[in-house]
């Protein structure tokens, strides 16, 4: 009997396929970097066509691995959220770029609807912010100009990157799940419904979305040419989402960190929305049989993307493994502060024209210096994130962290430092993969809940904290220094 899942997290910066054993085990990874485009500052694209591909590719890959399509009881997909695409359902073909939650074309539009008095409903209806980071102000800016979208007519979709796999893969289904389209800003969270005051303030059409669906079910059957049969799809979640199932948050107040491109922190609040007063966002944590269950989000733009930059662009590491290195190889930071704002200022700031800073620098600072100072910003980050959900009643008692940039030890002790908190690391971080594979499990029927499919979580390493107040105090005055010089360069 087919009892393997199939992954398919389709990432910001890479494309993977995972295929896992019920019990938890990963059988197999298949992997594809996928392009990125900065056609000017602020704005960011990716190749609709690009992560189809890609994802198909990874996913033959693994369905090989696994002894063909009859081996695989299911797919499961997670995805970066807020991307969104635009397509032709006659054709199957995109109508433009891919515009990237990071992009911040909109920021101007985004400034005059909150000077209008808008987001205040907008906070109240989805939970989210007016801010260029999510779907509906891209999707208003895109409609406004790119002719091709009004010449498709009622041949327009839209959808975030799950919704347009979900089309490739099935040939024509659309649908996109709770959590990923309470991203767009355009959906009602506490109905689970598209909010039409909502999508007319943004100018989107009811007909060109998808319609929302659960996180787990039988939504539909890969076409059989794909793989060489039918595979049904049964879990979908946004990466994030998929990442706090992954690691087991099913109870208030369970709290995970992802560092992946991004830093996304979630607190599971339970069936009831908690609304924040303190700039974090309130978003379904997932839908199942129809019920949402909800979480707080600080969302935080650059984490393992600064890591990148520095390795690809300014050309000061060699490979990510020696950041760490780097890092040990000095007793600190040298009075070096780096906010990591090259995509503007997410949570709690919200600032998107705020800009990367370094300051404390001297002749005596080194390269090192500068590295630890990139790490560190990591633990700056997250504090900040800390003391917000604190402020909103959602303090945290332990903290789950997972991503490729937990693989770092001296990240995991560093975070444990500077929070004053135990810090838990899965034996397997991958646990954005893992969660939508638990979701394709239960919604196949190889589990019967989140609480048992969850089995398919290992061992856990603690982080416990070390670090002398004094330290951690000198260290948050610097982050505040230069956190004041990156909104002070806003233009
Ligand atoms: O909201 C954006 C987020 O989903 C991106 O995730 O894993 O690509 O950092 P990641």
């Amino acid at each position: 009997m087919a009892e393997l899942i199939l992954v398919i997290d389709a990432g910001t910066t890479s494309t993977r396929a995972m295929l896992f054993a019920p019990d938890g085990r990963c059988l197999g990874t298949e992997q594809r970097n996928l392009t990125q485009y900065y056609p000017a500052p602020g704005l960011v694209e990716h190749d609709a066509d690009e992560i189809w591909r890609s994802s198909l590719i990874c996913a033959q890959v693994m369905v090989e691995k696994a002894g063909g399509a009859s081996h695989v009881a299911a797919i499961g997909i997670a995805n970066q959220r807020e991307t969104i695409i635009f397509w032709d359902r006659r054709t199957g073909r995109p109508l433009g770029p891919a515009i990237v939650w990071q992009d911040r074309r909109t920021a101007d539009l985004c400034r005059t609807l909150k000077e209008a008095g808008h987001e205040t409903a907008l906070q109240e209806r989805t939970g989210l912010l007016l801010d260029p980071y999510f779907s509906a102000s891209k999707m208003s800016w895109a409609l406004e100009n790119w002719p091709q979208l009004k010449e498709a007519g009622g041949n327009l979709a839209i959808g975030t990157v799950e919704s347009w796999l979900v089309w490739k893969l099935t040939g024509g289904l659309h649908v996109s799940d709770a959590t990923n389209a309470s991203r767009t800003a355009l959906m009602d969270i506490a109905r689970g419904k598209w909010d039409c005051a909502l999508l007319e303030l943004f100018g989107v059409d009811l007909a060109s979305l998808p319609e929302i669906v659960d996180c787990a079910g039988r939504f539909g059957k890969t076409d059989p040419e794909l793989f060489g049969a039918a595979i049904p799809i049964t879990g979908l979640a946004g990466d994030q989402h998929a990442a706090a199932i992954g690691q087991a948050c099913l109870k208030p107040g369970d709290t995970k960190a992802t560092y992946g491109t991004g830093a996304f922190v979630l607190t599971h609040t339970g069936a009831d929305r908690m609304p924040s007063r303190n700039r974090l966002l309130s978003t379904v944590a997932w839908q199942l049989g129809g019920e949402r269950t909800y979480a707080l989000e600080g969302s935080v733009f650059v984490a393992g993307s600064l890591i990148k930059w520095l390795r690809d662009d300014l050309g000061i590491l060699a490979d990510a493994a020696e950041s760490a290195v780097l890092a040990r190889s000095v007793p600190d930071s040298g009075g070096v502060s780096l906010v990591p704002a090259l995509s503007g200022l997410g949570a709690p700031y919200w600032d998107p024209n705020a800009q990367a800073a370094i300051t404390g620098l001297s002749f005596a600072s080194g390269r090192a210096h500068i590295v630890r100072a990139a790490l560190e910003a990591m633990a700056h980050q997250t504090h900040d994130l800390m003391t917000a959900f604190a402020a909103d009643g959602a303090g945290w008692e332990c903290l789950k962290i997972d991503g490729g940039m937990a693989a770092n030890d001296w990240i995991a002790q560093d975070l444990a430092d500077m929070l004053g908190l135990e810090v838990e690391r899965p034996a397997f971080v991958e646990t954005t993969a893992l969660g939508a594979a638990m979701l394709a499990g239960l919604g196949c029927g190889l589990f019967a809940s989140l609480e048992e499919a969850s089995g398919m979580r290992g061992g856990v390493r603690r982080f416990r904290p070390a670090m002398t107040d004094d330290v951690c105090q000198q260290r948050l005055a610097g982050w505040r220094r230069a956190i004041q010089a990156a909104l002070a360069q806003a233009r």
